[in-house]
């Protein structure tokens, strides 16, 4: 199969490092891609928001098959072109996608299918704002109903601080605070049969601690040694397979990838927001323990086929990954620095390796820094503790002028 895929961050890295390996693909095509993708991809540049670029393009390449890897283009509808073409492609249509693109739209599906999660209001004025923050009370939650790029959630006890992010957006989402711990937890679907992938949990905060202000993710474990087993067959029976059933029933079925961000709360499990694509960093360890192929696996959600799909197979082990951001991420990252110790961190059995977010190749072949999270350092192993001391050792060779990680990545798991 020639595969194309749409994005250029450590997940698509993470998507073509596994379509490469698979005996499937025949030829693999990225768009517009990155340094790291480069070494298994080849890389076309091209306007990811662009349908008819997009769609041109894979008819260009002769692509069988499309798989977009980032939020942007879908909630754009660039799936939609592709399909009326004759496109096999893995990701929603535009009006599915909505599930992410719009938190007023999630919660009407989700008030529908009867999926738990933070009761919440809808608010277009300050004052409907001021009222809904004083029914639920500190810590406030306030979210912009559009896609803002990890960026359009606050979580603070600072009533001023609420007032101020809900006055810069044009519609907010209002809602309870939810306790507990995160869970992320990825579902395939072909808008009819729902087949859920292993849990991960992400670390959304900037600093050690969980401390400083939200990012896209500064890194990510799976499996949950700590989680209920049943934990997966519950969120499949209460959430997965109910917002698949009622998008279906909506005439705009959801084909493509839906991520659960879930909150175990002393009340039971409740959704704090879908994704209508693979999360980042989860996917860096999601499919590092997947084992069966993954391309097969996509196009049958693509081609209404997942029925018929065999169980999946994984891996008894773990795997970690250690986000390198940036200097000044994610405020004002700073780009264009050389990056060094790649190789060095690569194991020669491949149990680490590392995934370029956001890196370019200077002219002279040097990879250089083009992003607030450049790099996603791998780890896999046979429990969490060594997948994280391998990801770890491997980040220890990176050198990166200013930049940043973590140090308590699935610390203590
Ligand atoms: P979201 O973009 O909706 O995933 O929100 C980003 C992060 O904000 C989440 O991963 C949570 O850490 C936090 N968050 C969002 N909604 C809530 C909530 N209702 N209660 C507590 N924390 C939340
Ligand atoms: N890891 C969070 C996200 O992908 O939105």
């Amino acid at each position: 199969m020639n595969v194309l895929v749409i994005g250029g961050g450590a997940r698509e890295h993470a998507l073509c490092r596994a379509l490469s390996l698979d005996p499937d693909v025949t030829a693999l095509h990225c768009a517009p891609g990155n340094a790291g993708i480069a070494q298994v991809a080849r890389l076309h540049p091209v306007d990811p928001l662009d349908g008819a670029a997009v769609t041109e393009l894979a008819v260009a390449l002769g692509a069988d098959f499309v798989v977009i890897g980032p939020e942007a283009p879908l909630v754009a509808g660039v799936a939609d072109p592709l399909r009326e073409r004759g496109i096999p492609v893995f990701g929603p249509s535009g009006e599915a996608a909505l599930l992410e693109g719009s938190k007023a739209f999630a919660k009407d599906v989700m008030a529908a299918a009867n999926v738990p999660t933070a009761r919440s209001y809808l608010c277009t004025t300050p004052a409907e704002a001021a009222e809904a923050l004083d029914a639920f009370g500190a810590p406030y939650v306030v979210k912009d109903d559009g896609l803002a790029a990890g960026k359009g959630v606050v979580v603070t006890s600072d009533l001023k601080a609420a007032l101020a992010h809900a006055a810069a957006c044009d519609r907010v989402v209002i809602e309870e605070f939810l306790d507990g711990p995160e869970v992320s937890l990825f579902a395939v679907t072909d808008g009819t049969t729902v087949v859920p992938l292993q849990p991960a949990q992400d670390f959304k905060r900037a600093y050690d601690n969980d401390e400083g202000p939200n990012t896209g993710g500064m890194g990510a474990y799976s499996p949950l040694p700590w989680a209920d087993p049943a934990l997966v067959d519950e969120v499949m029976e209460t959430v997965l397979q109910p917002t698949v059933d009622e998008l279906r029933r909506r005439g705009t079925p959801f084909s493509g990838l839906l991520y659960a961000g879930l909150a175990l709360t002393t009340r039971g499990v409740r959704v704090i927001e879908f994704n209508a694509r693979f999360g980042d960093p989860e996917t860096q360890v999601v499919l590092a323990r997947l084992k069966t192929p993954l391309t097969g696996l996509l196009h049958a959600a693509a081609t209404g086929r997942l029925a018929d799909f065999p169980a999946l197979r994984w891996s008894e082990g773990a795997a970690v990954t250690v986000v390198i951001a940036a200097e000044g991420y994610p405020e004002s990252p700073r780009s264009g620095d050389p990056i060094t110790g790649l190789a060095e961190a690569e194991a020669a059995d491949g149990s680490t390796f590392v995934l370029h977010a956001g890196t370019r190749l200077a002219e002279d072949g040097t990879v250089l820094s083009a992003g607030g999270r450049v790099l996603s350092v791998t780890g896999t192993g046979k429990d969490v503790a060594q997948a994280r001391s391998r990801a770890y050792a491997a980040a220890g060779h990176i050198a990166l002028r200013g930049s940043h990680h973590r140090s308590d990545i699935a610390a203590g798991v």
